[in-house]
């Protein structure tokens, strides 16, 4: 079963939807980046799991407890550790202080609150900083203590809103390795972004939104494959080069040519039209091959053409 479901769920504020009819599901223990533009939804989305607003209709279920409409809103937050986008400011407490604070507040007994405090300084790389005014605190030690805090209660999912917005790379690769770490642990992880290079890496799913819709639900792998395909090649010819980029325009399979340091990007069209169709044409045209290489796809090329094409087709309906 999965840990996160939900159905068909709507926030709509005045007469704008924020989030549109979203149906995804969650396995339990993955780690799973939500992605989306400014204003896509994401926030809204995450307030709705964190058990924070109601949506406007459809429902959710985490951990099989049904949380909307009218469910176990304190039950399913037990389960929950959310971080929101903004981080709330206690300046004047030092950083245990801060976890003794929240520890009191899911009434963790004395004993087990201070080991409790403990091994999650250790966990979050913050023990040496435990004497230390949170407000002292460097952006990227101020994320990894947020995460740090809704950890107290030993939470089996976790809901970050875009922790690594404003941190340097020194700090994402600290909570990216935090969030491994909370991986291997068992938790199930949903982080957003607005930058998916930022999380397609790390993450086992990808959930990406626009304008409150779903856009795409699967792995990176299989991102990759909706959008690109191994359908671009890099070319070049012995001669004319501008010859060679005539003559693939004009073929009806191919997509677009760029130049590209000093070579051609071939983009291909949906559906392949199969691996030695650029070579034909090139050879028809007389032309000598002195290049001819399937190009990686590039994951943030692949997002940018599905936010594109879903738009697209949006504004002909
Ligand atoms: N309380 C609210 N009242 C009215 N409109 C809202 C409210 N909260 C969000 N919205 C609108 O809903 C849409 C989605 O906002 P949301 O904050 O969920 O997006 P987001 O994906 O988190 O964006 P960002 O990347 O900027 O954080 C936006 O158009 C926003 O203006
Ligand atoms: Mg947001």
């Amino acid at each position: 079963m999965p840990i996160i479901e939900t159905h068909n769920l709507t926030k709509v504020y005045g007469d704008h939807k924020a989030v549109d009819g979203l149906k995804v599901t969650i396995e339990q223990g993955r780690l799973c980046g939500f992605i989306g533009p400014n204003g896509a939804g994401k926030t809204t989305t995450i307030k709705m799991l964190a058990t924070l607003i109601p949506p406007t209709i459809g429902s959710v279920h985490i951990g099989g407890h049904l949380l909307w409409p009218s469910g176990k809103r304190s039950l399913v937050a037990r389960m929950l550790g959310y971080v929101p986008d903004q981080f709330g400011v206690y300046e004047n407490m030092r950083v245990w202080e801060y976890l003794e604070f929240f520890g009191l507040a899911y009434n963790i007994p004395n004993e087990e609150r201070k080991q409790t405090t403990e091994s999650i300084l250790e966990l979050t790389d913050l023990y040496d900083l435990g004497d230390q005014f949170v407000l002292s605190l460097s952006r990227g030690q101020q994320q990894r203590l947020a995460i740090a805090r809704v950890l107290m209660h030993n939470p089996k999912i976790l809901l970050l809103d875009e922790p690594a917005s404003g941190l340097d790379p020194q700090a994402r690769i600290e909570l990216r390795e935090l969030l491994m770490e909370l991986q291997a642990m068992g938790k199930t992880i949903l982080i957003s972004s607005h930058i998916l290079t930022e999380l397609a890496t790390m993450c086992d799913d990808l959930i990406i939104i626009q304008s409150g819709k779903l856009v795409f639900n699967g792995s990176p792998a299989a991102l990759r494959d909706r959008v690109d395909a191994g359908r671009s090649y890099r070319i070049r010819v012995a001669k004319d080069m501008e010859k060679a980029a005539s003559h693939l325009k004009q073929s009806e399979h191919v997509a677009s040519v760029e130049p590209e340091n000093g070579n051609l990007s071939v983009r291909l069209k949906d559906p392949f039209p199969g691996e030695g169709y650029i070579s034909a044409i090139l050879q028809r045209a007389g032309m000598h091959i002195t290049l001819y290489q399937p190009e990686e796809p590039n994951l943030e090329d692949a997002y940018m053409r599905l936010l594109d094409e879903v738009g697209e087709t949006k504004g002909s309906e």
